[in-house]
């Protein structure tokens, strides 16, 4: 899968421009504040009708504007026309000029894995943030598990105000709270083996590349799961027991709702233990396990942007990852220094951008 074109109208700091991808490596350079995370962002923005960062639609309209209009021709055998247009009011999204409504079967079409250093926070932050992390990486590839966690949060909600109501009102209707706590089992048992399944995978190649890249440590995932090991009338009767409890909280104490990853480097947990550098590779190594993994469960390459990698990581480093982008992976690299780049792309087929004072353009040998 490759973007061939993309024209942004009004967007962050674009006012208007029209750019012409390459195949390959495509390296993004300018100075801070220039643009290039919002370039990247707008890519990551046409794939999935919403940004990265968790901001209001309405911050990607370039200020003083009240419409922005992010547009693509993308290459997957055939050439395709994708289009996302914020305004105001709301939200469009068409494929060939066809308005497409339901934004799942649009996002389900384009495959984007995206490094940019917030995602430091995977490992930094709390399990809330890891999970976010999780659904996301297993929605782009199965579209019926972003239905089912949207089921269960809805029931997840219906069951904590029934709750509060049973603590206020004391005798209220037990079935009712029985069969919502079946469902909410059924489908939190689904999340469950879809997400241990998808850590499983991803552990074996999380090891290999960390391999790869670090040349040092072990690395390893661990899933924690209040659901783990547990079947249907097992966790049933947990939740009863957890009545009184829950009642009293307001709200359900226990399911998938509160999974983690545990991050492991030769046996130690990598948020209190790791260095800044051995956090981003774990990092790194996430995406690159993602990317392997939708290749093959989908057969599709996605598309790999890296925002502001190379910062603060040596050159060995560099190298090592460099070695990792195989030539069918259409990349894009953002960077303030290109001149640490320049030696390891005489190697690769690249092309290289510049972004300055709201355009940007391709800049030759
Ligand atoms: N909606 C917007 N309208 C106008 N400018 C914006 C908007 N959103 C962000 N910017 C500007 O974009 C710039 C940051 O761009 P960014 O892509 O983060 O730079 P970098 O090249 O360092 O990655 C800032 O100067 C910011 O003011
Ligand atoms: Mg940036």
């Amino acid at each position: 899968m490759q973007i061939q074109e993309l024209k942004l109208l009004n967007y962050r700091n674009f006012k208007k421009i029209d750019v012409t991808f390459y195949d390959n490596l495509n390296v993004i350079f300018g100075k801070n504040g220039s643009g290039k995370t919002n370039l990247v962002e707008a890519i990551y923005v046409l794939a999935l009708s919403r940004s990265f960062k968790q901001i209001n639609d309405k911050s990607l309209i370039l200020k003083g504007e009240n419409l922005t209009k992010i547009e693509g021709i993308l290459n997957n055998n055939y050439q395709t026309n994708y289009k996302v247009i914020i305004t105001d009011e709301g939200k469009k999204v068409l494929i060939n000029n066809n308005r497409v409504t339901k934004i799942s079967d649009y996002i389900s079409k384009l495959n984007i894995v995206l490094f940019n250093p917030n995602d430091l926070r995977m490992i930094k932050d709390t399990p809330s943030i890891r999970r976010r992390y999780l659904n996301i990486s297993i929605s782009q590839m199965d579209v019926l598990y972003l239905k089912n966690l949207n089921d269960y949060n809805k029931l997840l909600k219906i069951r904590n105000s029934y709750l509060k109501q049973m603590m206020l009102n004391g005798n209220l209707n037990k079935d009712y709270l029985n069969i919502v706590t079946e469902k909410l089992v059924d489908i939190g048992l689904k999340l469950v083996s879809v997400r241990e399944e998808f850590i499983k995978k991803m552990n074996q190649l999380m090891a290999s590349f960390y391999d790869k890249i670090a040349q040092s440590g072990s690395l390893e995932l661990e899933y924690k799961s209040d659901y783990k090991n547990k079947n249907r009338e097992e966790l049933l009767s947990l939740y009863k027991k957890n009545l009184e409890k829950d009642m009293s909280f307001g709200k359900t104490t226990m399911g998938p709702h509160h999974d983690d990853i545990k991050f492991l480097l030769d046996k130690m947990n990598l948020k209190d233990y790791g260095s800044e550098g051995q956090q981003k590779n774990t990092v790194i190594s996430w995406k690159f396990s993602e990317i392997a993994f939708i290749k093959e469960k989908l057969g599709v390459t996605p598309i790999l942007i890296l925002d502001d990698l190379l910062s603060e990581l040596d050159i060995e480093k560099i190298k090592n990852i460099f070695e990792l982008i195989e030539n069918d992976i259409q990349t894009f690299i953002t960077t303030t220094e290109i001149e640490k780049l320049d030696f390891l792309l005489k190697k690769h087929n690249s092309k290289k951008f510049l972004v300055e004072s709201g355009s940007i353009r391709e800049v030759r040998n």
